[in-house]
């Protein structure tokens, strides 16, 4: 299945620079879900633009051995795609954009929404929200520097009384950001309470840069909805896209039969054993498995015993009785 909006675009549905983008859905960058393997079955399905899940600069400035791991990309299906990177120091998030940039992705995105203490305790990610001035001189220095596109992923502020994301959204467009995604919500939120689309539209109507809404699509429907409402030029999914690539195509998990998922998941699965090898690869697709068989309502002891498997053969076999005792 593909998102046939995207197939019968013939004309690019907006641009992050020059860059043409086809398409009103992408998948959400998230840290240890969106690597490969799920970027480029979501693409498959239809998704517009990816963004890695954010790196640290300092990683990137010490030449992590993960980095080659955590950067890797299929130039030939996920195109646009940009490294996503986290910090809080001008000068140093320049030094290893230029170093990213050397590994050929088409912008850069700059994380300021992350709400994890680890991050916001270095001055990064959604922290970067109370100190515009350091977002200013950040997009200020690389849009200089970098001969690709920098963007940026925001939050509303830090909390109800702290909105300032009109202020940071115009930062962003003054100061040469080509993009700006935007999760409806505040720091302190984190992931509770309703995301404001309301904020997304407003910052819709402020600036002329894209802008990509985000915050609690959980049904197709809803991508409709949130273009209306707000006006965006495309629709960011993350957590309702985990074990349900199809609603990146705009379609109902629950409206696929079993076999179509059976063949999704699995074809999922072997993808993440070419990319990581099989036992780091049935660890970590615990994490999608899990949403996949959702529907499947299957046995307690099944579920458990599926989320156990360390081998691809175990996994295989358990997979195919779930799959059996949900038709
Ligand atoms: C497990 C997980 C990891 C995430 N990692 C990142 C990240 O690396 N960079 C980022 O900008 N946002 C990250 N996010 C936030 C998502 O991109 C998105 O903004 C958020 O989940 C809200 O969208 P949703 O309601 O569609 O899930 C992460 C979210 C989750 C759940």
């Amino acid at each position: 299945m593909e998102n046939t909006d995207a197939k019968l675009v013939k004309s690019p549905t907006f641009f992050i620079d020059s860059i043409p983008v086809y398409g009103d859905v992408l998948l959400a960058p998230m840290d240890g879900i969106s690597d490969p393997p799920f970027r480029i079955l979501t693409r498959k399905m239809g998704g517009a633009v990816n963004i890695t899940g954010f790196v640290n600069t300092n990683d990137i400035l010490r030449n992590a051995d993960y980095l080659d791991k955590r950067l890797a990309f299929d130039p030939n299906i996920e195109r646009p795609l940009a490294f996503q990177i986290f910090g809080s120091d001008p000068n140093l998030l320049l030094e290893a954009a230029l170093r990213l940039q050397d590994r050929g992705p088409d912008f850069i995105d700059i994380n300021m929404g992350c709400s994890a203490k680890v991050i916001r305790r270095k001055g990064a990610g959604s922290e970067l929200m109370a100190t515009p001035k350091t977002i200013a001189a950040i997009f200020k220095l690389l849009t200089r520097n970098l001969s690709i596109p920098v963007t940026g992923k925001i939050r509303l502020g830090i909390d109800d009384e702290n909105l300032n994301h009109l202020e940071v959204a115009h930062i962003i467009e003054d100061n040469g950001g080509k993009m700006l995604a935007v999760h409806g919500r505040t720091r302190v939120q984190a992931y509770e309470g309703k995301a404001n689309w309301h904020a997304i539209a407003e910052i819709k109507g402020a600036i002329s840069i894209p802008v990509i809404g985000n915050g609690d699509i959980v049904e197709p429907e809803q991508i409709d909805q949130m273009k209306k409402m707000t006006n965006c030029d495309a629709v960011m999914i993350g957590r309702a896209a985990i074990g349900n690539p199809w609603i990146i195509a705009k379609s109902h998990r629950k409206r696929q039969p079993h076999t179509e998922i059976h063949r999704v998941m699995m074809e999922h699965l072997k993808s993440m054993i070419g990319f990581y090898g099989e036992d780091k690869a049935i660890l970590l697709f615990r994490k999608h498995a899990k949403h996949y068989i959702a529907s499947c309502d299957p046995p307690r002891a099944m579920f458990v015993s599926l989320l156990r498997s360390e081998t691809l053969a175990e996994f295989t076999e358990i997979c195919d009785e779930v799959f059996t005792q949900a038709k």
